[in-house]
């Protein structure tokens, strides 16, 4: 490989600070530091609007493609793949400033940097912003990247139907980001995302950097359980077909077997309705959702396997009926061995602690790696807090993570130059 060009090149924190800020105060949520743009809504449109903006500042050439999944491409000295980075800028609906925004952000703070010193890439370079990255509003996760990189038809995608009854395609028409790019589309040289933690390793241990070696599988579900609304005074305990009890009784089962599984394995209830939610009706109905995750794919479908034999025997006992639905499943992901170990040289060159780590969180990485070599860098988070407004990451560690990224992005981009 040849040396570099720019290897000498640092980003500006206070640049890549101020472009933070100033996403953060579109769906800024008041009196925190965090924000909701839940993908495809106003608040989402308006934060896209904000970065398309700065990427034509940039003069980089910007492309759109159907499922509103957005590149900036700076030309290098030779055509071909771009080196990409980036991540998402939709949050969930208690987001954080970091999550996602710092992908997308430090990558235009790169471009920045290398205009000002007047510095072209042998091969060119790229900032992208996938579509629903949260899933929060509309699942999977990760569907932008999904469907960019051939993993989901695009019809299917914009036929997809949100938490609040929205569609995937009307959506993206009413804010302006169904785009004429093709999909899928063609797999750049390489990827990197920059992201924060999300998780307590890093800090805990003392270190700056995360070379990412890959993400956790991942299975969502939605469950509807349905049962006999009835009189909470009158109506005996023995009598009772209560969804309410069988989605309480689900939720401590995937607690305790998370447990009795043991690390890595997680598991969360976290989104829980019962109909008709009164203080003195037994429920009619309670839908919730289920969040396992396994690094071990044998053991996530064991996870998966034993939840659905306690929920089918938990609600037949109580006399209730149950429909399921996956959300996601996402098998876990390996990253590409030469490209984390050159997060890790990096890193350790620009003078910084690394440590090679697995993800806890889903990544639009997990989903380029599909299609070119692919890996992350990580950045510590305070207390291991993400998906709540109080997110926090040190300047002295968001810079740091920016120039591992712009460094690997650097050396990765004069691969096959004969002048360095
Ligand atoms: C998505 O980003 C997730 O990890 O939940
Ligand atoms: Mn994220
Ligand atoms: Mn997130």
């Amino acid at each position: 490989m040849s040396e570099a060009k720019g290897a000498d090149l640092r980003i500006d924190i206070d640049r890549l600070l101020r472009r933070l800020g100033d996403l953060a105060a579109i769906g800024a949520i008041e009196g925190t530091e965090g924000c909701a743009r839940l993908a495809l809504t106003d608040e989402d449109k308006a934060g896209r609007d904000l970065v398309v903006a700065e990427m034509q500042d940039l003069g980089l050439e910007i492309t759109i493609d159907g499922i509103g999944n957005v590149v900036g491409v700076m030309a290098g000295h030779t055509d071909g793949p771009p080196v990409m980075c980036g991540s998402h800028i939709d949050t969930v609906r208690t987001g954080g400033r970091y999550d996602g925004n710092l992908g997308v952000l430090a990558g235009l703070e790169v471009i920045e940097v290398l205009k000002s010193a007047g510095v072209t890439p042998h091969r060119p370079l790229a900032v992208a912003f996938f579509t629903d990255e949260e899933g929060a509003r509309f699942a999977p996760d990760m569907l932008g990247s999904l469907v960019y990189v051939g993993g989901m038809a695009l019809e299917e995608a914009l036929s997809i139907e949100g938490i609040d009854g929205a569609v995937v395609g009307p959506e993206l028409e009413r804010i302006g980001y169904a785009g004429p790019s093709p999909l899928p589309a063609n797999a750049p040289y390489a990827f990197v995302e920059l992201h924060v933690e999300q998780g307590p390793v890093l800090e805990a241990e003392g270190i700056t950097i995360g070379a990412v070696d890959g993400v956790q599988g991942i299975s969502w579900q939605e469950v509807t359980v349905t049962g006999q609304s009835n009189h909470a005074g009158t109506t005996p305990m023995h009598l009772r077909k209560d969804p309410g009890f069988v989605a309480a009784a689900c939720a401590n089962f995937v607690r305790e077997l998370s447990l009795e599984l043991g690390s890595p394995q997680v598991g969360t209830v976290g989104r829980l309705e019962l109909r008709p939610n009164l203080v003195n009706v037994v429920p009619a109905s309670a839908t919730f959702t289920v969040d396992i995750r396994n690094t071990d794919e044998a053991i996530l479908q064991e996870a998966e396997r034993r939840f659905s034999e306690f929920l089918t025997s938990t609600a037949e006992a109580e006399g209730c009926t149950v429909e399921t639905k996956e959300l996601a499943r996402f098998e876990p992901v390996i990253f590409d061995d030469r490209i984390i170990d050159l997060v890790e040289t990096t890193a350790l060159a620009l003078g910084h602690s690394v440590k090679r780590m697995p993800s806890g969180a889903g990544h639009d990485a997990q989903m380029l790696a599909r299609v070119c070599p692919t890996a992350m860098v990580f950045t510590p988070s305070r207390d291991g807090i993400s998906h709540n407004p109080a997110e926090y990451t040190a300047p002295a560690d968001l810079e740091a993570g920016a120039n591992v990224m712009m460094q690997v992005m650097l050396q990765l981009a004069a691969e096959g130059s004969t002048n360095g």
